[in-house]
């Protein structure tokens, strides 16, 4: 794969704000507000089927009371996953990673795949989202990068798909940031903005990695936060940002 290059904007699990989270709709409309790349979260269901959807259990975006990881994915395909945010998206689904990456193509998005295994499942999820990648990622895109909070989905990662771009997730970074960064051969680090002094934002950039920072939804502190040093914003308002960083 060509070299990780890094938009100074990404929706996050799509345009957050505007429209139900992890949906085609949402990636779709993160494109309507002129994001160039969007941020989603992976995880299994019970039957291994890589899924778009952020909590461990559907209940709140998809309305059942049940761990993804209990239900199989024929019946999380039944699920509405609008309704909650908007009557308009009632009936609204949760896609599968395929046809989110099926529908990236035609939208012409690039990506930031976050790896959000249910716990126990990391290596699981981890090989299961690379595979497709390796499959499917149509080459007209730009080069993907997989991030994660859990560093031995990142290893895992690395292990079956070397050639695929990683960054490791924090909340807040500890001392430890680079020697962990460093054993799953990250690239990138993505932070909490809230959480990111300018002291660790200077020293994740003298280290070489590039930066990301989420969820950033107000437009002074995405300014600030690109003073600072990030290379990119994760943004459940795309819009409000480019158009802040473009003043
Ligand atoms: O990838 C950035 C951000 O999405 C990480 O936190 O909980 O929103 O997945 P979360
Ligand atoms: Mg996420």
């Amino acid at each position: 794969m060509p070299l990780l290059t890094l938009p100074s904007v990404v929706g996050h699990r799509g345009a957050a704000s505007y429209s139900p989270e992890n949906t085609l709709a949402s990636l779709t409309e993160a494109k309507t507000r002129g994001a160039t790349w969007v941020e989603f979260d992976v995880k299994l269901s019970g039957d291994g089927v890589p899924v778009l959807m952020h909590d461990a259990s559907l209940k709140r975006t998809a309305g059942l009371d049940r761990a993804a990881a209990a239900t199989s994915w024929a019946e999380i395909a039944t699920l509405d996953a609008g309704g909650w945010f908007a009557p308009r998206f009632a009936g609204e689904r949760v896609p599968s990673f395929e046809q989110t990456i099926r529908h990236l193509a035609v939208l012409g998005l690039g990506a930031n795949v976050e790896i959000k295994p249910c716990p126990g499942r990391e290596a699981e999820t981890a090989i299961a989202t690379v595979r497709m990648l390796q499959r499917l990622w149509p080459a007209a895109l730009p080069t993907p990068v997989l991030s994660s909070f859990a560093d031995s989905a990142l290893a895992a990662a690395r292990d079956t798909a070397p050639e695929l771009s990683r960054a490791l997730l924090f909340g807040a970074t500890g001392d430890d940031w680079a020697a962990r960064a460093s054993a799953v051969g990250a690239v990138g680090i993505n932070v909490a903005a809230r959480r990111l002094t300018p002291e660790r934002a200077a020293d994740i950039r003298a280290a070489g990695y590039l930066l990301s920072v989420y969820t950033v939804n107000e437009p002074e502190a995405a300014r600030r936060l690109m003073v600072m040093g990030a290379h990119s914003i994760i943004s459940d308002a795309p819009d409000l940002v480019i158009a802040a960083l473009a003043r």
